[in-house]
């Protein structure tokens, strides 16, 4: 792969730190450049500034796109989303546990094939980069070839992605179900291919308490025990139908969130979809550990789980994410989910300001993964992932955001009125991987 040399001049959009729940964000947490140059170098950031002070220090015949009119901001992170499920998304009725049997077992089933999961790896990419997500933490099935055909396809284009192996020893599909120690092994292997290879890290993926047994939950969290750098990824409190399945299944536990620490799977590393049936201390534990809720608004929404309780989250101090949750989730994108997340948090009396948001889809879903230190922020050393949005992509979004006079109503206007045709541009690892055609 070659990396671009080269210096884009737009508005350039970054958080240094949370701009917390106020209308004006707070002190210090925004970086704004209204005319500013990202210069970008061998994958990485290597100056951020204004421009006109960039530009006397550039060397001679290096290339300048002028995006002037566009916004730069970091690339959109997606914390929880099935690659698998592409393309039963938007399939009609049902909540959570009939919505699993009918329609995402039996599609799941198809990717023991090696050529459908490198055909949907490939189709799921592209669609997260036209909507200008660069970064997503991801499951695949129970099938070891479907977390080789995403991993291969992901590296192929340098993307910095997260993504297990669903480990399932009971209540599933036959064809979908582990042998115990045999979805371990598959595990290990897999985590001795991929883990730290390049831009890629490995989720050990139990799918969720009811579909493993207490033997296979404790051997996922040996795997964690033994490897502190990598990560978790499972659903958590998400259904009413499902909590009372779990209680059923794990008596000895006093609640959902028991079932999981009590085989260790509870981390600073650890990412728990849902989480919308918890009570305050539930929440404490979650944010004693470091882990993190992935809020998943346009999910909940269709399969009709509930209202996530934001800023309950917040005041426990636990870290909230946000995702698509495809194909429980009816969008892939970013701004999609915010929208939505906007609108839960209307019906409950907690309004998500623009701020927040476009935060969250970066930094703030960066540092609730971990990966802080490479992607969520424009800025010198970081990895050169980031989207170029255009507010004007559609004659609709011009005549609006030409009425915006602040960058946050504009941001505001993106988060509720823009979706793909809104991205320009969408870079990873330094490499345009995604323009918009026209
Ligand atoms: N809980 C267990 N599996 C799933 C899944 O595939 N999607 C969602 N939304 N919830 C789950
Ligand atoms: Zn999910």
């Amino acid at each position: 792969t070659t990396h671009d040399t080269r210096v884009l001049r737009a508005e350039l959009l970054s958080f240094d730190a949370d701009p917390g729940e106020n209308d004006t964000p707070a002190e210090g947490s925004v970086r704004h450049i209204p005319d500013g140059a990202l210069w970008i170098e061998d994958g990485r950031i290597r100056a951020v500034d204004d421009y006109a002070r960039l530009a006397p220090e550039l060397p001679e015949g290096i290339e300048v796109t002028d995006h002037r009119g566009k916004l730069i901001a970091p690339g959109f992170i997606d914390s929880h989303v099935h690659y698998v499920q592409l393309e039963i998304m938007a399939s009609y009725g049902r909540q959570l546990l009939d919505w699993l049997n009918e329609y995402t077992f039996p599609e799941e089933c198809r990717f023991a094939e090696r050529e459908h999961a490198e055909r949907l790896a490939d189709a799921f990419l592209d669609e997260m980069l036209r909507v200008g997500t660069t970064t997503a933490q991801v499951f695949c099935s129970s099938h070891p070839v479907s977390v080789d055909a995403f991993f291969t396809a992901s590296q192929r284009r340098g993307l910095c992605m997260l993504a297990g192996k669903v480990l399932m020893d009971r209540h599933a599909p036959e064809a979908l179900t582990d042998d115990t120690q045999g979805g371990i092994r598959d595990t290990e292997r897999l985590i001795a291919d991929w883990h730290g290879r390049e831009r890629l890290g490995y989720s050990v993926t139990p799918r969720f308490a009811p579909t493993s047994t207490r033997g296979q939950l404790d051997a996922a969290g040996g795997l964690l025990r033994n490897d502190a750098t990598l990560w978790l990824q499972t659903h958590l409190a998400e259904n009413t139908g499902e909590l009372d399945w779990v209680a059923e299944l794990f008596p000895e536990s006093r609640d959902y969130l028991e079932v999981y620490e009590r085989s260790g799977l509870v981390g600073p590393r650890s990412t728990f979809a849902h989480g919308i049936h918890l009570d305050r201390a539930m929440r404490e534990r979650l944010a004693n550990r470091g882990a993190n809720l992935a809020f998943c608004p346009s999910s909940n929404l269709f399969l009709g789980s509930g209202l996530f309780d934001r800023l309950a989250a917040r005041e426990a101090d636990l870290n909230v994410s946000y995702a698509s949750d495809v194909g429980g989730g009816t969008d892939l994108s970013g701004l999609a989910t915010l929208k939505t997340a906007y609108q839960v948090g209307q019906l409950r009396g907690q309004p998500l300001t623009a701020w927040q948001g476009f935060y969250g889809l970066t930094l703030g879903n960066a540092r609730a993964l971990s990966l802080d230190d490479r992607i969520g922020r424009l800025a010198k050393g970081m990895d050169a992932d980031f989207v170029v949005l255009d507010p004007q992509a559609t004659p609709l979004l011009a005549r609006r955001t030409s009425r915006c006079r602040s960058l946050g109503e504009t941001l505001f206007a993106l988060m509720m009125l823009g979706d793909d045709r809104s991205v320009a541009e969408a870079w990873a690892g330094g490499i345009c991987q995604h323009r918009r055609a026209g």
